[in-house]
């Protein structure tokens, strides 16, 4: 059944509804259209512009769909043009006459606008939880590892050594900052479009203000063209999940690399690995790979998203139907990122002694021992070239910082004396430094 009775002749041709129906992917939002509806019944009836009797049957009725939906009584009809469109007929088939009332001062692109808003909130506050999930196994995993000297790298070159906790650590800012964008994203977008109508709001005496607190709405959006066009909110956060998936996706490298043979710094659980069809041998990181991967379907999620909007005239243009799969795709697949994700980092083991092995090569305490000489007097330039020349001398001599005897280091500056080793001994460079 079309809302659009009265004005048209013929039946919609199949190829126009199939092109034009969004109810494959706006049935999530089920739940969230019903809320609305029940929310605006209830304005409407506290304004007077419904009788108490009509609400009651609305609202009665919104449940019965509610309860029959999640019980899996009532199927949600794949033909149908959209949720709205499904819910209210369904209403008006059971309800009759009180059903077609529902719709008094709304439009479906108001309407639209506030499901979408209240699904995203939602969806937001998952992600969210998963990142604080993912912040304690960080945590965690980080206090274990407080005394793991490992390599730090610069051009993936050994650079000096760092604390693998602190080395954990650094994404746990990334995904708090994350958290951050999250929340600031949700509080721009709490505000509520019910009420604008198709554009340019009712001249019924209508409370606006009452269903948007009713909804958990901070306030409503003030301008009526813009609460119906705006997908801002979208944008952003599908900006603030692909920073998610950035920071997953750097996590995943170094977890990939990690575990090779040439690094071995360390090993993934069975559980959450993968094996090979032919090679007998191999444990495969996939998890990291496919998050790495699955980044950029959540980064072209968020260029349809701003390609769909950036020539769009006010107000509501149908355009903007794109916007649910494009949103919806990020959420969904940053959640499943997240999902496997996390246990996989809290059930990796750290081969520690790797690490400091891998640390105690390539000379990654030469920094160090030039800031030794320069605590001695000397300036860093002349520091840094005198070390400069002991490294190139044991590179020769198949010798590291630690194993030059001392008369060796005298021979390039009498700066040199016993404590030199102290100052160059990886556990003092690691922890010696500002975290
Ligand atoms: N399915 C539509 C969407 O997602 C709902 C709004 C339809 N509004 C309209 N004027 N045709 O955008």
């Amino acid at each position: 059944m079309k809302l659009w009775t009265g004005r048209f002749s013929k039946e919609i041709a199949k190829e126009t509804n199939d092109f034009n129906s969004s109810i494959s992917f706006d049935q999530r939002m089920y739940k969230e259209d019903i809320t609305g509806s029940m929310a605006h019944a209830k304005m409407l009836a506290a304004q007077g512009i419904i009788t108490d009797e009509d609400k009651e049957k609305i609202l009665t009725g919104l449940q019965n769909i509610l309860d029959d939906i999640e019980s899996g009584k009532l199927a949600i009809d794949p033909n149908a043009e959209d949720i709205h469109t499904f819910i209210e007929a369904e209403l008006t088939d059971r309800i009759g006459d009180a059903g077609k009332k529902l719709h008094t001062a709304r439009s479906r692109n108001d309407q639209v606008a506030l499901d979408i808003r209240l699904t995203l909130k939602k969806e937001t506050d998952e992600v969210s939880d998963l990142l604080q999930k993912l912040l304690a196994v960080l945590d965690k995993k980080a206090t274990e590892n407080d005394d793991t000297v490992m390599p730090g790298y610069t051009h993936l070159q050994r650079a000096q050594p760092v604390v693998f906790g602190n080395y954990l650590r650094a994404y746990a800012e990334m995904f708090k900052r994350d958290l951050g964008r999250l929340a600031d994203a949700k509080k721009r977008m709490n505000f509520s479009p019910l009420g604008a109508g198709a554009l340019a709001g009712t001249t019924y005496n209508i409370n606006r203000e009452m269903t948007a607190e009713a909804l958990g709405f901070d306030g409503i959006c003030e301008n009526t063209l813009d609460a119906v066009s705006d997908r801002d909110f979208c944008i952003e956060l599908a900006n603030a999940l692909s920073l998610v998936m950035v920071h997953l996706s750097r996590f995943s490298e170094e977890i990939i690399l990690w575990c090779s043979w040439e690094f071995k710094f360390i090993e993934l659980d069975d559980a959450f690995s993968t094996g090979s069809s032919i090679m007998p041998q191999k444990k495969n990181p996939d998890i990291a790979e496919l998050v790495r991967g699955k980044s950029g379907r959540v980064f072209g999620d968020l260029m349809t998203l701003l390609t769909v909007m950036k020539g769009l005239p006010l107000a509501y243009n149908k355009d903007m139907q794109e916007d649910k799969e494009a949103i919806f795709d990020a959420f969904d697949t940053v959640k499943m990122c997240l999902t496997a994700f996390t246990p996989m980092i809290d059930t990796m083991t750290v081969n520690k002694e790797n690490m400091r092995n891998a640390a105690a090569k390539g000379f990654i305490n030469a920094t160090d021992c030039a800031d030794y000489l320069t605590k001695k007097g000397l300036p860093f330039r002349d520091a840094y070239k005198i070390t400069g020349e002991i490294v190139s001398h044991c590179i020769k001599t198949n010798e590291t910082l630690e194993t030059l005897p001392l008369e060796q280091y005298k021979q390039f500056s009498d700066l040199f004396d016993g404590d030199v080793y102290d100052a160059i001994n990886l556990e003092t460079c690691a922890k010696n430094r500002i975290k």
